[in-house]
């Protein structure tokens, strides 16, 4: 008999055939997935298989009380009540390592697209305001022998600080709080305040907690430089959105790069009518190459633990 399965989306052919081998599945091919519409479908599946978007919080693990994993296809999972999940004795796992790279060449996109205002640029040129070549036209700021502020080395910080020697940048980090990190060589560990104060480029690749939620704030941004760049790849809620605005509307910091927001898909109104911030659509992972093995890691996953095998990528206890 082949396993019941909730897939809440539809996944690349590959995965997709490995799963549809061994389990019986059956997909919410629809966006948004309603909360009710989950939750109907829920009872009677042993494996979970959805996304960064669907809230998976008490409620919708008791709809789902024959589950045995929920495999969130994003190495986040803040959508998930892991604590409410091991308490049912459900693994949740992510997809770690698959995307470090995607979303680290993202990363640099979004640091030299605000560094040398290419978004705005091509904004100026395509509303036909491009009045042709002047030395003081448009004028961005260089990247070369200036400092990178990493906040959170993790698997991604530290692939977006394997980058920076190639743009000529000394690179700084700090974590949030006082956790601990590995020794990464050719770059120093600061405090946060210090890295904030002392940065050119600030790059947050924290995961979203209690402890990070509105990390980057009012006081935050205050003490960066008036020429620095904020760069978020990491979770909305790590920066504070108002404050964000009032930061760049007051010039107290030079310009940001944000791919995710408090309210995805909803963004600040005074972030998107501002021209010093360059706003991506939560793009980090978003390749052929990375969805795919992301999809491919939540399947096998979902097939190992299903078969009495350990999760390969079990998310860490809470
Ligand atoms: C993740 O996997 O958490 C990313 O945000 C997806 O792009």
């Amino acid at each position: 008999m082949k396993f019941p399965v909730l897939l809440t989306y539809r996944i690349p052919s590959g995965p997709a055939r490995a799963l549809d081998e061994a389990c019986d599945v059956e997909r919410l091919d629809e966006r948004p997935v309603t909360r009710e519409r989950l939750m109907a479908r829920l009872p009677g599946k042993l494996a979970l298989i959805c996304l960064l978007t669907e809230r998976i919080d008490r409620a919708v693990l008791d709809a789902g009380r024959d589950l045995k994993v929920v495999a969130n296809i994003a190495v986040g999972y803040d959508n998930i009540d892991v604590a409410a999940a091991r308490e049912r004795g459900i693994v949740v796992t992510n997809t770690p390592d698959v995307l470090t790279e995607a979303t680290a060449e993202c990363t640099w996109a979004l640091i030299l697209a605000a560094a040398r205002r290419i978004p705005e640029g091509e904004r100026l040129l395509r509303r036909g305001a491009w009045t042709g070549w002047a030395l003081d036209f448009m004028l961005g700021t260089e990247l070369a022998g200036k400092q990178l502020g990493i906040v959170g080395m993790g698997r991604i910080g530290r692939a977006v600080a394997a980058r920076a020697p190639a743009f000529g940048m000394r690179v700084v980090y700090a974590e949030a709080g006082d956790h601990p990190a590995p020794q990464v060589d050719g770059a120093a560990r600061v405090s946060l305040d210090e890295l904030l104060v002392g940065s050119d480029v600030v790059s947050l690749h924290v995961p979203l907690t209690p402890e990070t939620r509105h990390l980057i704030d009012r006081r935050a941004l205050a003490r960066m430089r008036r020429t620095a760049i904020l760069v978020n790849t990491s979770r909305g809620p790590v920066v504070d959105e108002a404050a964000l605005a009032w930061a760049l509307e007051e010039r107290l910091i030079a310009a940001a790069a944000l791919d995710v927001y408090e309210r995805e898909p909803a963004v600040h109104p005074a972030l998107v009518a501002l021209e010093n911030v360059v706003l991506a659509p939560h793009m980090g992972s978003g390749t052929i190459e990375t969805r795919t093995a992301m999809a491919d890691l939540a399947v096998r996953n979902v097939l190992a633990v299903l078969n009495g095998r350990p999760p390969i990528t079990p998310v860490p206890s809470p």
